[in-house]
């Protein structure tokens, strides 16, 4: 674990090379899906990040186990489940969104389940009404209470579920209370993102039936028992992209190890096109900067848009960037609140309420601000930093990185949440951190 502060001095490239493991948006889920069997599983390629802690620690609770046998190896075992009050949980309580993924499994295997208070990133409401409403559909009763929810089910049966947003988590939800429900489970609407396929395919090892239709229709055909697993997990797209934009930010040159085209190309194509260079070897991808950076316009979306998450990061390269660009962001509506220490620190960076993109999105005729125009490029200055949220907290790195002076970095503990032994990474690729 890294400690809660750190001192960057900026303006030196950044260069060598950083390994990423499994990703932290499949890690915790195929935790979660190992206890929809009595059987042993096997997850590698495990990073060390928080959420492993905190899921180990609700499957203990709730009668699992999780065994650490090195070398990024869990071990999974729940033969038998038993549900435990919200109280009990409380040392869970606020700290990541995963636990409401515990319902499904729980539901199936012993009838109940118990949901402490949820956590995880303040980058808009996150609400879980499609959980709830997915859950109730295939029926569940779901009562709130004191420290959490109480859900109950004598039986899961499939349904026809239509999401009115392909929500990630909502379609994980899904698949968990339908795979060893009664009946066919029809999803439409569904998010399709590479780490949703990824659990697909884990679950399709364990004996599930799902197939993943045209047109973001999910189908999972109920089966009685599934089996443990042996699964690899796949690279973390997120982190690549961000030691990517590190390289490009700071004219420097990273080479990320194991870092995947196939679910990189959306992200490959934009940095391409604002000048930054790779070069996809059989074990990673080399990143560069290749000259002069240029403006573009951009809008997040769902796969196989431009990810929310490689949002924060991209916007600092386009603080370097010569021209005005845009960046409307259509998945979270509260997903800016970084630009502020931004612009402290000299970028040029104005925010909107309207959609500045191609396609109105679900916030435009609100009050959010949720789209931005950068106009670069601009000489970044250093400044004392209070690290928000785990995207962002990465993009202020980046932009210390590359500002002028000496960065006081607070609340950089919350960066471990996702990204693995970063310090560490950031230090053997030459950054410049001064001893506290
Ligand atoms: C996951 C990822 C996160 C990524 C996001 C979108 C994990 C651990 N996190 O988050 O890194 O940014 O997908 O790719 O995998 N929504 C509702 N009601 C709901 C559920 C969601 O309105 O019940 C809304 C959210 O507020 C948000 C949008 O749907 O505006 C997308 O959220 P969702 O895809 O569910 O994100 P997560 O699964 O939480």
């Amino acid at each position: 674990m890294t400690s809660g502060f750190l001192r960057i001095r900026g303006g030196r490239p950044l260069q060598g090379e950083v390994t990423v493991r499994g990703a932290k948006n499949v890690i915790p889920k195929a935790m979660v899906a190992s206890l929809l069997s009595r059987d042993k599983s096997i997850l590698r390629n495990v990073a060390e990040i928080e959420d492993v802690g905190i899921v180990s620690e609700m499957i203990n609770l709730i009668g699992g186990s999780v065994k650490e046998l090195g070398d990024g190896i869990l071990e999974l075992e729940s033969r038998e489940l038993k549900s435990v009050s919200a109280e009990k949980l409380e040392s869970i309580a606020g700290k990541s969104r995963i636990p409401i993924l515990f319902a499904g499994p729980l539901l199936a295997r012993t009838g109940e389940a118990f949901i402490p208070e949820l956590g995880g990133c303040q980058i808009g409401k996150r609400p879980i009404d499609f959980h709830l409403s997915a859950l109730r559909q295939l029926g569940a009763t779901v009562k709130a209470v004191p420290g959490g929810l109480h859900l109950t089910a004598e039986r899961l049966a499939g349904c026809k579920i239509r999401l009115s947003f392909p929500s990630v988590g909502a379609t994980e939800q899904v698949l968990f209370a339908s795979v060893l429900a009664e009946g066919v489970t029809e999803l439409s609407n569904a998010a399709i993102e590479p780490e949703i396929i990824e659990l697909v395919a884990l679950l399709q090892k364990m004996g599930a039936i799902i197939s993943v239709d045209v047109d973001r229709v999910i189908t999972v055909t109920g089966v009685s028992e599934l089996k443990g697993f042996d699964h690899v997990v796949m690279t973390d797209r997120l982190e690549a992209a961000s030691w990517a934009l590190a390289a490009a930010v700071t004219g420097g040159e990273i080479f990320v190890r194991h870092a995947r085209q196939l679910e990189m190309m959306t992200f490959l194509n934009r940095f391409r096109q604002v000048g930054g260079a790779f070069s996809v070897r059989p074990n990673g991808i080399l990143f560069v900067r290749a000259g002069e950076l240029i403006a573009t316009a951009l809008e997040t979306d769902v796969h196989p848009g431009f990810m929310t998450d490689w949002q924060p990061p991209f916007t600092i390269l386009l603080t370097q960037a010569r021209g005005a660009s845009i960046v409307h962001e259509t998945v979270y509506e509260n997903r800016f609140g970084y630009t502020e220490t931004l612009r402290q620190m000299g970028a040029q960076i104005q925010l909107f309420r309207e959609c500045l993109g191609s396609k109105h999105c679900r916030f435009g005729h609100k009050n959010y601000l949720h789209s931005a125009v950068i106009v670069g490029p601009t000489r970044l200055t250093a400044r004392e930093i209070v690290i928000p949220d785990l995207r962002a907290g990465f993009s202020y790195i980046i932009a210390a990185l590359a500002a002028e002076g000496v960065s006081t970095i607070k609340n950089v503990n919350v960066i471990d949440r996702g990204y693995e032994h970063f310090l560490g990474k950031l230090s053997a690729l030459g950054a410049d951190i001064l001893e506290n």
